[in-house]
């Protein structure tokens, strides 16, 4: 027992460092007194009951809790993701209802689809397009599996599965609603940050960030190209601010290889 905790220790100094191993320890042992608590008992039921109502009904696979180690991830990126877990339907319904969005002009993109059930939930309503992004291929293929499952007629806009690191995706050009469900730790959510935020001033347009169970919020309260516009303790929603952008942005010369 104590040999297997030294060697998990050892590994995670190798890919996290002592500062990474030592927050990453403090975040689970925090999750693990969290689920321990009468409120964390009844989440897990209550995410156990979803699972299995949703996955009945549309005769997929979306349930579970599955820790990362559990898949062969081909991104230093595992290291600091967080464990695969679906967004129960009722919260996913309330996150969209505060959008602010004509939905046919926004393209959807889930951060960390995982096995999709968000993905599938977009697609119910009339985006211009939903995206997946998930770097597990195992999650991506049941993603890819459920999407054939999820009935047709329930389905209203174009769906697009990516498998890949989160820190590389190039986001489509046009309105964007950036969708996160705590998939990753400060160390990528802040590469995310960036990446988006480049995006926007590159091609400045309506860009809005939904993000649930928002623990890595700071990241984006620091993002100079982005204004919140609420956050509670299950979301946070911020919106990219036209007056951050310079009236003639020119490209960071590094993007021309200088
Ligand atoms: C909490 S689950 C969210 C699932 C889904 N978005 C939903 O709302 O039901 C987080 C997901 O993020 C994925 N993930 C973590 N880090 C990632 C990264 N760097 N790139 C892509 N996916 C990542 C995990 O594999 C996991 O499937």
């Amino acid at each position: 027992m104590l040999g297997r905790f030294l060697t998990k220790l050892r590994n995670s100094y190798r890919r996290r460092g002592a500062v990474g191993t030592v927050r990453n320890t403090l975040r689970r042992a925090v999750q693990a007194l969290k689920e321990m608590t009468p409120a964390g008992r009844r989440f897990s039921r209550r995410r156990e009951e979803s699972d299995r109502d949703f996955d009945t009904r549309f005769g997929v696979d979306t349930g579970g809790l599955i820790q990362l180690n559990q898949f062969q991830i081909p991104s230093e990126a595992w290291a600091f993701g967080n464990p695969y877990g679906a967004i129960h339907p009722d919260d996913f319904a309330r996150l969209l209802g505060v959008l602010p969005v004509r939905h046919n002009e926004f393209t959807f993109v889930d951060y960390g689809s995982g096995k999709g059930r968000a993905v599938l939930l977009a697609s119910e309503r009339p985006f211009k397009k939903v995206v997946g992004v998930e770097f597990a291929p195992e999650l991506d293929r049941i993603a890819h599996h459920n999407l054939g499952k999820f009935p047709a007629e329930r389905r209203r806009c174009e769906v697009e599965l990516v498998c890949g690191d989160a820190l590389e995706y190039e986001l489509p050009d046009g309105p964007l609603v950036c969708y996160f469900y705590n998939p990753f730790g400060r160390e990528i959510m802040e590469g995310v940050v960036a990446r988006i935020e480049e995006s926007y001033r590159r091609n400045p347009r309506e860009i809005y960030v939904l993000y649930a169970n928002p623990l890595e919020s700071a990241a984006w309260d620091k993002a100079t190209s982005f204004r919140k516009l609420a956050h509670n303790g299950d979301y946070a929603l911020y919106r990219a601010d036209p007056a951050a952008v310079p009236q003639h942005y020119s490209e960071p010369l590094a993007a021309h290889g200088a």
